[in-house]
């Protein structure tokens, strides 16, 4: 066979290879084998010293045409087979703009704030108006002003957080507050000086968090929220106090919970008293969760004590008052079964997306 028809075999044999190809991995394969270095066109180049002289320039010029339509056929092959791809992609992953979008994801309140929410509102609807006093604060409000000076005991109760180096005196000046008693003493403070002769009535509520400097442990944290309840007036008694509390206790855990005072001591309230309800875990029956009592413990209260309404602007003498505080994350705990309170700063969603 001369190398004409050879040359005519190479471009028949080549294009039909190509007619085969359906994808670039075979296409690369057919460019290697038909196009590459040694290839059976190449191999004609090679050859061309050995053909008679006078048949030379034929052949390389037929090898050449031939070389370049296996090169025209290759890319178009490659140009149908990437539209062909494209075509595919266009129908895989069409985009059905009709579809409903997916939604973002949502964030939501921390079961702390929903809580403190629904208590200070249930408390709104009892006449109380919110009153927000600040986290850092003078140990002169946080203590002395609540009755509870320099030395006294009662300190030792509320490990503190103490913001500057001690006074002179060793003593310090400002804390974080460890509890939102102190709020009592601004609270009355601004009311009593719009008409310190004859002070107006007052009915707050005191929310907001407290620190302590404890160890971080299942049971106790560095920082908690409370609410606080002050309520001033003339002929404030103790029952005032106990009907306003049972009624907020039945509205927030339910018409028929049972409540018990038990007595206590604070030293800003004269008397006071720890308020149950009856665990809503098992309905007074007794349980893990109340210890088998049937009883939980929900707040602290008392009858404010002469020296905090003095302190405060009110004249003992004119004004009795009733103040009550509770622990916003405890009554979660408590209704939730949550055996440890460091879930609620710990951040961790798993917890949280729960509420
Ligand atoms: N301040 C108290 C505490 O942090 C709670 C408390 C008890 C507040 C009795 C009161 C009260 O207003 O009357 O432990």
């Amino acid at each position: 066979m001369d190398e004409l028809q050879e040359l005519e075999k190479i471009r028949q044999d080549g294009l039909a290879a190509l007619s085969h190809v359906a994808d670039e991995a075979a296409l690369e394969a057919w460019r290697v084998a038909h196009l590459g270095r040694n290839a059976p066109v190449m191999q004609v180049f090679s050859r061309l010293g050995q053909a008679p002289k006078e048949l030379r320039p034929k052949i390389g010029q037929v090898a050449n045409q031939v070389k370049q339509e296996l090169e025209a056929a290759f890319q178009e092959r490659a140009t149908a087979l990437k539209q062909a791809a494209l075509q595919r992609a266009l129908t895989a992953e069409r985009l059905d703009v009709t579809l409903p979008g997916r939604r973002p994801a949502r964030g939501r309140l921390h079961p702390a704030t929903q809580n403190l929410r629904r208590i200070l509102s249930i408390l709104g609807e009892m006449g109380f108006q919110v009153y927000t006093s600040r986290e850092v604060e003078l140990d002169e409000y946080n203590f002395q002003l609540l009755n509870i000076p320099p030395h006294h005991p009662a300190r030792e109760m509320q490990d503190t957080f103490y913001v500057e180096s001690p006074q002179t005196d060793g003593s310090y000046s400002v804390v974080l507050r460890t509890h939102t008693s102190p709020g009592q003493i601004r609270a009355m403070r601004e009311f009593s000086a719009t008409n310190p002769d004859n002070p107006p009535p007052i009915r707050v509520a005191l929310p907001g968090m407290c620190f302590r400097y404890e160890q971080i442990t299942a049971r106790s944290e560095v920082q908690f929220n409370q609410v606080e309840g002050l309520v001033v007036g003339r002929h404030i008694t103790f029952s005032d106090l106990k009907g306003t509390l049972s009624d907020f206790v039945r509205r927030m855990f339910g018409q028929n919970t049972r409540t018990r005072f038990r007595s206590d001591y604070f030293p800003f309230t004269e008397p006071s008293a720890e308020m149950d309800v009856e665990c809503f875990v098992c309905g007074g029956k007794g349980c893990a969760v109340c210890k088998k009592s049937g009883w939980l413990e929900i707040l602290g209260c008392g009858m404010v004590h002469p020296t905090v309404l003095q302190n405060g602007g009110y004249d003992p003498r004119k004004y009795s008052g009733f103040a009550f505080g509770m622990g916003p994350e405890r009554q979660i705990m408590l209704r939730h079964k949550i055996n440890d309170i460091r879930y609620f700063w710990g951040n961790d969603l798993r917890f949280l997306e729960q509420f």
